[in-house]
């Protein structure tokens, strides 16, 4: 018979977080889920509504930093296996509010830390060194911004120094660090992936592609933040799903991998890109042009869109992700091409309006009048 493996998976009615318990539940037969969200602007239950079964996969709103909570989860589902990826995630409200950031991202961390500790903790051995349950892993979901900024050439090893500029991706650092403390001072079973940007199905609306997508069907300008020239290294969400799960499954207990696909991007192309695919589609497919604010004609549907505006306050140039250990150990690779993937992503939206809609419904117009109206 299958052993069953118990998955505490926080974050998961966010964009990453639910298309991996998508991925989990279609390729996995041993694992069952809890998802532990705070429903904020970023989650939406209509997301993972459908994975929601209550036998292999349970729903709980709630906060990753309520202690009481996380201890009475842990102690009901005898979890053997923790994926953090519960946060704040987005830079330029880390700007705006960081305390938030670090609330979150850091100390909701160390509490889900503490309640590990405390469910799968079975004694100490000679050195007085905790022992630990067989088959736990705490997996903590980072990313690539821990690591600062690159010049034109290199690219981030996990031997990098950690040297966050943002509040967000210091917070994430921070993260880090408390995790790695965890594993060095009571030797507890985890490990960190450090990941590239990351695009798909159900990113929310703020973050470039999607808002890039939105805006054109609403015929409204497309904010490039500075000259566009910063350089970012994409990878299509599911490639990270699955590199994380490998981790899990095969990584070195206590280790650090990189992911990426070498797949770097000026976000001036990346916006050029979307229009031109946007306008073909429009063209050669005319029912989807009831989704146009102005479906009159597609002729609109141009680089005039562009509109460059204020950069972001400590906007990383550049970052490039070096994933050779995951590559060399795990065997990980990429498998959807950025051509591939920005298309099939484009036509998700264009398929599921209803969600954008959905999940914008709240107070994001006023987010978004208070974010660009200075830029
Ligand atoms: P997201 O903003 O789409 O989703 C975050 C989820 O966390 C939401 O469902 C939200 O409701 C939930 N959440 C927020 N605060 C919470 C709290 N206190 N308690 C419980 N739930 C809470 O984020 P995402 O883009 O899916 O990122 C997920 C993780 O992956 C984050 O840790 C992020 O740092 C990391 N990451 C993201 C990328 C990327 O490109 N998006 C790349 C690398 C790493
Ligand atoms: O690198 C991984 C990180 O990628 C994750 O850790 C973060 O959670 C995730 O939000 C993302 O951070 P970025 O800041 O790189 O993503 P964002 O989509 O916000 O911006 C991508 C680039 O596009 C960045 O250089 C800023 C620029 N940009 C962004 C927006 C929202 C614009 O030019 N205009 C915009 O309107």
């Amino acid at each position: 018979m299958t052993q069953m493996k118990n998955y505490l998976v926080t974050g998961a009615a966010g964009f990453i977080g639910a298309n991996y318990i998508k991925y989990l539940l279609q390729h996995f037969d041993d694992v069952r889920i809890v998802v532990l969200d705070a429903l904020t602007y970023a989650g939406y239950l209509g997301t993972i509504h459908e994975d929601i079964d209550n036998e292999r996969c349970v729903f709980v709103k709630g906060d990753i930093g309520d202690a009481p909570l996380v201890q009475q989860l842990f102690q009901e589902y005898k979890f053997d296996v923790v994926v953090n990826f519960a946060a704040e995630s987005h830079v330029d409200r880390s700007i705006e509010n960081p305390q938030l950031f670090l609330q979150t991202n850091i100390l909701g961390t160390q509490n889900l830390l503490q309640a590990a500790r405390t469910a799968w903790v079975t004694g100490k051995d000679e050195q007085g060194y905790p022992t630990w349950r067989a088959g736990v892993r705490f997996h903590q979901v980072s990313t690539d911004e821990v690591y600062g900024s690159l010049g034109d050439e290199g690219y981030f090893t996990e031997q990098t120094p950690l040297c966050p500029h943002s509040p967000y991706s210091a917070s994430k650092a921070s993260a880090d660090f408390v995790v790695l403390a965890t594993r060095d001072t009571y030797k507890m079973p985890v490990s960190i992936t450090r990941c590239s940007n990351n695009y798909g199905p159900y990113q929310f609306p703020e973050k470039l592609i999607p808002l890039i997508i939105n805006n054109v069907l609403h015929k409204k300008p497309l904010p490039v933040y500075g000259q566009g020239l910063n350089v970012r290294d994409w990878l299509y969400v599911e490639d990270h799903c699955r590199a994380i799960e490998l981790v899990i499954r095969q990584g070195q207990d206590g280790s650090v991998y990189n992911v990426g696909g070498h797949n770097e991007m000026r976000n001036i192309d990346i916006v050029k890109i979307i229009i031109q695919s946007i306008r073909t589609i429009m063209d050669e497919e005319p029912q989807y042009r009831s989704l146009l604010a102005d479906g009159s004609s597609t002729e609109w549907i141009d680089e005039s869109l562009i509109t460059f505006v204020k950069d972001r306050l400590g906007h990383d140039a550049r970052y490039g992700i070096d994933p050779t250990k995951i590559g060399n150990d795990l065997g990980w690779r990429p498998e959807t091409p950025f051509a591939q993937g920005i298309q099939k992503t484009i036509r998700w939206y264009l398929d599921h309006y209803e969600w954008v809609k959905a999940v914008t419904r709240d107070d994001y117009q006023q987010y978004y009048e208070k974010m660009y109206q200075h830029r």
